[in-house]
């Protein structure tokens, strides 16, 4: 094996130039084998860690990265955001090469029943390699690795069958949980499994005369001959927009990572949001100009004409442009602790955007096990699943099928900043395109000023029986008798209606108050004052509502505590969830989630209804006083 570390830096790069390169990534867990079976194939196999080889030098230029840690060149873009906000994603990449072939590998220790940093780092490989012990043969956790891998686009897998040694070289043994791949397989271009031992080096590297029974090659030999992955290189050009900067009036540049394809001066480009094409002028890196630019390269870019172009738009080859949408279907791999609930509003980053974004509907959860398609209203930490997603704003995007970085997303918690999943999109959905806003000649101001009014929505919330029905009644009594034009939502009316389908689930609950905060916007959108009770027990969806009404919405904290609203059980309610016979009863076995920046504060065990609900009058009188 030829030891490009001791060659003249020059040779050493001729040699690594003709090579080509695979990417890896390692899964299992460390009882299986796992770190012992990467140090056997590198020290078996003559390796040598060299990171100054060419292709890791070029990838750590140019993401301007130094030293030995050029992880960030591998990552999905999304996680260089992570990354800022502290999040470790904890992806170790380790880089070898042969006389046949350089490798990266990117090995992804993971608590057992943790698959994002195996999520991660399938979404740079064209191959997995899964560990498992021959004693054990395929776990839940392998087949859940190995569904993740093909999701993010991994073509091929090598199930390594290791401590064969244990299991007495055992052809039977090996043969039985080759065939309880086989169903998984299938999804890959090639899925083979390999029987090795790691401690003693049966066919990491070399053959074993202890496994002479098998006719297929070392574990090394099928990573030297395995297909690698296509050039980024030969796609159509697209470049994600990560800065648009503008030293003077005179210049104008755009930053970004080529994503794939390559581009040169005068090439014709397109702005994919706006669909505005014109020419690239120049190409310049931090070197000066440049003749062109290729995938992975950082470039700024000029153009021959003043398009509308901000962060987060795309420039692409002009003939070629990616889809725009502001839906799209995609496959979800979930790492929050707190389940996905649709309707909640989330964070979307995809490529070099972020904008909200919420799952509009969840098609199918996947049985790990089996395969199958399960129904299911939510996702739990680790469930695979599909669904539709509808975005604030359309976004450019090619499917993940077609080229990876266009077609990767993060979701992220609004809140936290938490990563909640990994997601792959599948197809965007046309509709989006179709349904364009009706602009309408009577608007809220003209519907306002008909009915004298300032609209608006008041939000109560609070526990079940603290009151808030009582009082926003006696608010609305008292703004119908000074003329006001009202309406009053209620959470127990609105149930027996619109929302007759929803029970008391989180996700239900979510919809429930999705749908009021629609419908009360449209309400205040028609010039009404609009009284919303409902129990609303959680912050995003408050917040939500919030934010979809700006600045005509006030929220009315009703608190009572527990206990007086137990006393008080106007319906018996507390009664019967006391007893275990109603589940998921809020304030018993389901949370309510305090307000933190209610416009008022109701302590119903200091106030009477009725001044309550005086106050609240006086409040909206004062506002309205000081516009
Ligand atoms: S919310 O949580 O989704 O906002 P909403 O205000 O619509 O709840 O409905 C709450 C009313 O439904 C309560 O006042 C109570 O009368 C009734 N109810 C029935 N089951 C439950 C339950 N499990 N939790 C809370 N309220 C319930």
């Amino acid at each position: 094996m030829a030891d490009t570390a001791s060659m003249p830096a020059a040779t050493a790069v001729a040699a690594a130039e003709q090579k080509s390169l695979l990417r890896f990534l390692t899964c299992g867990s460390v009882d299986d084998g796992k770190s012992t079976l990467i140090g056997r194939l590198l020290f078996d196999s003559g390796s040598v860690f060299d990171d100054q080889m060419a292709a890791v030098a070029r990838d750590s230029r140019k993401f301007g990265t130094t030293g030995e840690e050029p992880d960030l060149a591998l990552l999905l873009d999304g996680l260089e955001a992570e990354r800022e906000q502290g999040i470790t994603i904890d992806v170790a990449y380790r880089y070898f090469s042969t006389a046949r072939r350089k490798f990266i590998v990117a090995d992804a220790p993971g608590h057992a029943q943790y698959t994002r940093n195996m999520a991660v780092a399938a979404s740079v490989s064209d191959l997995a390699v899964l560990v498992v012990d021959a004693r054990k043969g395929v776990s839940e956790q392998t087949r859940r690795h190995l569904t993740v891998a093909r999701l993010l686009g991994v073509r091929h897998a090598v199930l390594a069958v290791n401590k064969i040694d244990l299991a007495d070289y055992s052809q039977a043994r090996f043969r039985e949980i080759e065939a309880d791949l086989r169903r998984l397989a299938e999804a890959f271009e090639t899925c083979r499994a390999i029987p090795l031992s790691a401690r003693y080096g049966d066919n990491v590297a070399l053959p074993s005369e202890r496994l002479a029974w098998f006719d297929g090659p070392t574990l090394l030999e099928l990573l030297e001959t395995v297909e690698a992955g296509h050039d980024e290189g030969d796609r159509p050009f697209r470049l994600q927009v990560q800065l648009v900067c503008r030293p003077d009036s005179a210049f104008r540049g755009y930053q970004g990572t080529v994503a794939s394809g390559r581009i040169a001066p005068g090439d014709p480009v397109v702005a994919a949001l706006s669909g505005q094409t014109t020419r690239i002028a120049r190409i310049a890196d931090r070197d000066g100009d440049r003749e062109g630019a290729q995938a992975g390269d950082a470039v700024t870019l000029t153009l021959a004409d003043e398009i509308d172009i901000s962060r987060g738009d795309v420039l692409a080859e002009a003939a070629n442009r990616p889809e725009v949408s502001d839906q799209f279907a995609a496959h979800l791999v979930w790492m929050g602790d707190e389940p996905l609930l649709p309707g909640r509003e989330y964070l979307v980053k995809c490529g070099t955007r972020i904008l909200p974004a919420s799952v509009t509907e969840i098609s199918h959860r996947l049985d790990v096990a089996s395969g199958e398609r399960l129904a299911a209203k939510k996702l739990d930490l680790n469930d695979i699943g599909f669904a539709k997603l509808a975005l604030s704003q359309p976004i450019a995007f090619e499917p993940y099928a077609v080229n990876r970085r266009m077609g990767a997303f993060l979701l992220i918690d609004r809140f936290s900043n938490a990563t909640l999943a990994a997601g792959v999109i599948e197809h965007g959905l046309r509709r989006a395109t179709n349904i364009h806003w009706q602009s309408v000649d009577v608007d809220k101001a003209a519907r306002a000023a008909a009915k004298h009014q300032r609209p608006g929505v008041l939000w109560f919330t609070g526990l079940s029986g603290s009151g808030k029905s009582t009082i926003a009644n006696l608010v609305e009594k008292k703004l119908h008798a000074e003329g006001r034009h009202t309406y009053l939502l209620d959470g127990d009316n609105v149930r027996h209606g619109l929302n007759r389908d929803l029970g008391f689930t989180d996700a239900d609950r979510v919809e429930n108050i999705r749908r009021v905060a629609e419908v009360a916007r449209l309400m205040a959108d028609a010039g009404l004052i609009v009284l919303v009770s409902f129990i609303s027990p959680f912050r995003a969806e408050r917040r939500m509502a919030r934010e979809l009404m700006g600045e005509d919405f006030l929220e009315v904290w009703v608190d009572t505590p527990l206990e007086i609203c137990r006393q008080r059980d106007p319906k018996g309610l507390y009664k019967k969830a006391f007893a275990g016979q109603l589940s998921n009863f809020t304030g018993v076995d389901s949370p309510y989630e305090p307000p933190e920046t209610a416009e008022l504060h109701v302590e119903t065990a200091r106030q009477s209804a009725e001044a309550a609900a005086d106050a609240i009058v006086e409040y909206l009188r004062a506002r309205d006083a000081a516009r």
